[in-house]
């Protein structure tokens, strides 16, 4: 009957209809590429668009600052409505022109070289002063850049000036450099001083490096792979005591400094492949594995570890950062694929830094990038504030960051 066919037409479409809405219903709900989802190419472009703003609000701020006109303030970090500045001497002087650095190199705007080489030129005068293992983070992430971006010639010779300086803090018979002047130990040594040592990597005495990363590698680290922040040492290499002096305990793991090392013997992994010394490149290279190992399953679920990670209150995006890009080094390392956990975990950090729950507004936070950091939360200094190092390594991974390789 022909009623019977239309009833059953109905029927037919009805069913096809609630058929399809379910198997696209259930595509969306199953793995695959999620089609909305901003890819990491177009992450890192709305990152860069909004540190080109930031930065130039950030020297605006700077000069406004400023009492005369060859005063250098360096931004340090952004706490009661105000920018908070240092002098060059502080440990952080470098960051800030080395995220301009990275903005130039994202961008190629002549702009941003301005201002890179206005903000990294004042940090030259270290050179005439007393200074401590930092000169390493200070210069490379100034001079070293521009050296890179510029083969301005220049640079070299600063830079192995500093890298004499700091091999000057080198104790053979203890075979370290000493971190801290003057203070209550006798040659204290933070694992923080594992980053100095690209300076001499690439400028100076590689051998001192490698004794002070060997004497590192057996004397900072506890069985399970982690690290002490501070070994005190004697003069004839005794050991006088082993702390975590900016993490909760001595026995916990201070975030910020497991992502000292796992960057830092990454990093000499790295130079001892490029120079082909396998053998050492493989003893850090497992120093920084074990570590890994360790970290990644402790992270929170969206990636960005506290401030020390038996601790669950305040996050440290700089730590997030730090570890984002030395897990990027791992991977390319050991030419790992897709399905790398470094590689993915290096992506949930910086896709959790770049949400609004830590990426500024262009405008405001006084021009950093990022909020949530913590310098030293047993200081009471700078706690859950932007600092120029997150923003730093931050810039860095995102460069890093296979899809944008550049
Ligand atoms: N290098 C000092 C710090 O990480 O706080």
């Amino acid at each position: 009957m022909w009623w019977t066919v239309i009833v059953d037409e109905n029927v037919i479409f009805v069913v096809m209809r609630h058929f399809a809405l379910i198997l696209a219903a259930f595509a969306a709900l199953s793995c695959g590429p999620r089609p909305q989802e901003e890819t990491m190419t177009q992450l890192a472009e709305r990152v860069f668009r909004l540190a080109s703003r930031q930065t130039i609000y950030m020297d605006s701020l700077l000069s406004a600052r400023q009492q005369a006109p060859d005063a250098v303030l360096c931004p340090r970090t952004f706490q009661g409505d105000s920018l908070v500045t240092s002098d060059i001497g502080w440990w952080c002087s470098g960051f800030y022109p080395g995220v301009l650095w990275q903005v130039y190199e994202y961008s190629g705007d002549e702009t941003f070289k301005a201002l890179a080489v206005k903000h990294t030129r004042p940090l030259e005068a270290l050179l005439g002063r007393e200074t401590d293992h930092d000169i390493g983070f200070q210069l490379m992430s100034s001079f070293g850049r521009m050296a890179r971006d510029t083969g301005d010639p220049s640079c070299g010779s600063i830079l192995r000036a500093g890298a004499r300086t700091l091999a000057a803090r080198f104790v053979p018979e203890a075979g370290v450099l000493r971190s801290w002047n003057g203070s209550r130990w006798t040659i204290p040594v933070i694992i923080d001083n594992m980053m100095n040592l690209e300076l001499l990597m690439d400028y100076g005495d590689r051998e001192v490096a490698e004794k002070h990363a060997l004497t590192t590698a057996r004397n900072h680290f506890r069985e399970d792979g982690t690290t002490f922040h501070l070994v005190d040492y004697d003069y004839d290499g005794a050991i006088l005591g082993r702390q975590t002096v900016q993490g909760y305990a001595d026995n916990s793991a201070w975030a910020r400094g497991q992502a000292w090392a796992l960057y830092g013997y990454a990093m000499m992994a790295r130079k001892e492949r490029e120079a082909g010394n396998a053998a050492l490149a493989k003893t850090f290279y497992d120093i920084a594995a074990k570590l890994e190992g360790w970290i990644l399953p402790r992270l929170p679920e969206d990636g960005v570890p506290y401030w020390d990670f038996s601790q669950t209150d305040y996050r440290d995006a700089s730590a997030g950062a730090i570890i984002a890009s030395a897990l990027l080094d791992l991977h390319a390392l050991r030419n790992g694929g897709p399905d790398d956990p470094a590689l993915k975990t290096a992506e949930k950090i910086l896709r959790t830094l770049a949400s609004p729950d830590y990426l500024s507004e262009p405008g405001t936070n006084g021009g950093f990038l990022l909020r949530h950091s913590v310098g030293s939360l047993p200081g009471n200094s700078e706690v859950d504030v932007p600092l120029t190092y997150a923003d730093y390594y931050f810039l860095e991974a995102l460069l890093a960051f296979p899809e944008n390789g550049r």
